[in-house]
């Protein structure tokens, strides 16, 4: 038994959980997936998984991303950046409803389907569907070899290693990693961006895995907030842009293992229902970085502060004017606006595992959940 118990130990690398670990892993596993495929100096993205659909991709009208849980939050991210920087048109579809409701797909479609394990019921439905009416399928997957990588027309894998925690993390930020270079790859395809941008970009991603490390350590500042917070019954996150993703991992981050009830909700939304639940009890996380929102997003600060709730906020390093305002403030640092996701969701990953090992939670096995669900 002993030995069974070192063994465990060990592989966990010395952490206390696989979950842990695996936050700690980010630098490595962004590090894998950018291997070889960006060149910033030349401004190249090379994808080769699909690069055979390069013409596809110069003549195509709309993308589907089809996902669940926290690979359909990866997708709401890839929307904003093949958006803005593809200029490609992009639906997010939960692959459970997209399945069942006849949707509208031609030949001319691609859909993009993500999936961690490449095995989850719904998303392989979702795709069989797509297929059947002629679309064009790209996986973005972690397990090599699975069932969804086995059925798409092409890929992108995420090369993020195995993740044992039921609740995704690197597989989440290496699965955002591989949107962004498919953003950057069809945006250099359709000529939707210049030579000299890109090499600011692609210079900027290959600096992420540093920029995580660093964001890594607010780890003892987090630890002191999870205390502070830990016996919350409710807790709201709110973000603009491609935050509100990043609120909506963050508060399910939280559910899923420590049992609190989060929700994640577009900042400015909060005034059509949330703010009537704001007390001095429930804690607001903000992402607040200094991007195109900033000026909104401290508004809505403000707004929940005159309420009298209480604020965590994660900013840019440096900021003060935030500060000033917010019970407690975690500082990431600056990036790109394109880059935000990779590191805000850092300190929201470490926060949720704070407070539920506070709570006693089994972290990487949380109640009725599954690693991969492969029934309806
Ligand atoms: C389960 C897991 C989640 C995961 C979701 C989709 O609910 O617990 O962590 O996000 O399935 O899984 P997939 O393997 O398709 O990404």
């Amino acid at each position: 038994q002993e030995l069974d118990l070192k063994l465990e130990m060990l592989e966990k690398g010395g952490y206390d959980h696989f979950m842990l670990k695996e936050i700690y892993e980010q630098p490595r596993s962004i590090r894998d997936c950018l291997r070889g495929r960006i060149y910033p100096q030349q401004g190249n993205v090379q994808l080769g998984g699909i690069k055979e659909y390069a013409d596809k991709l110069r003549n195509l009208d709309r993308i589907i991303i089809v996902a669940c849980g926290t690979s359909w939050h990866a997708g709401l991210v890839g929307e904003y950046l093949i958006e803005e920087y593809a200029r490609i048109s992009v639906e997010v579809e939960y692959a459970s409803e997209f399945r069942y409701r006849n949707p509208i797909i031609t030949e001319k479609d691609l859909v993009i389907a993500i999936s961690q394990s490449g095995e989850t019921a719904d998303t392989m439905a979702a795709i069989e569907l797509a297929k059947e009416k002629g679309a064009t399928i790209f996986g973005v997957c972690n397990v090599v070899g699975a069932s969804i990588p086995r059925v798409t027309h092409a890929g992108v894998y995420t090369h993020a290693g195995p993740e044992i925690g039921v609740a995704s993390t690197k597989a989440f930020t290496s699965q955002v990693t591989v949107l962004t270079l498919m953003a950057f790859y069809m945006a250099q395809q359709r000529g939707a961006i210049t030579q000299s941008k890109l090499i600011e970009y692609l210079t900027e991603l290959d600096a992420i895995p540093t920029l995580i490390e660093k964001a890594l350590k607010t780890n003892d500042k987090i630890k002191e907030i999870a205390a502070k917070f830990k016996d919350s019954r409710n807790c709201l996150f709110l973000g603009r842009g491609s935050s509100f993703p990043v609120a909506l991992e963050g508060a399910l981050k939280l559910k899923e293992i420590s049992y609190i009830h989060a929700e994640g909700y577009p900042a400015a939304e909060m005034k059509h229902g949330p703010i009537a639940l704001i007390d001095a009890e429930m804690p607001v996380v903000f992402i607040a970085t200094k991007h195109s929102s900033y000026e909104k997003v401290i508004s809505n600060i403000q707004e929940v502060k005159a309420r009298g709730g209480r604020v965590i906020a994660i900013v840019s390093e440096g900021d003060t004017t935030v500060k000033d305002m917010a019970d407690y403030v975690i500082e990431i640092p600056q990036t790109g606006e394109a880059f935000v996701p990779l590191v805000a969701t850092i300190p929201l990953q470490l926060l949720s595992y704070h407070i539920a090992v506070m709570r006693g939670c089994n972290v990487d096995q949380p109640r009725n959940l599954a690693k991969s669900v492969t029934v309806e």
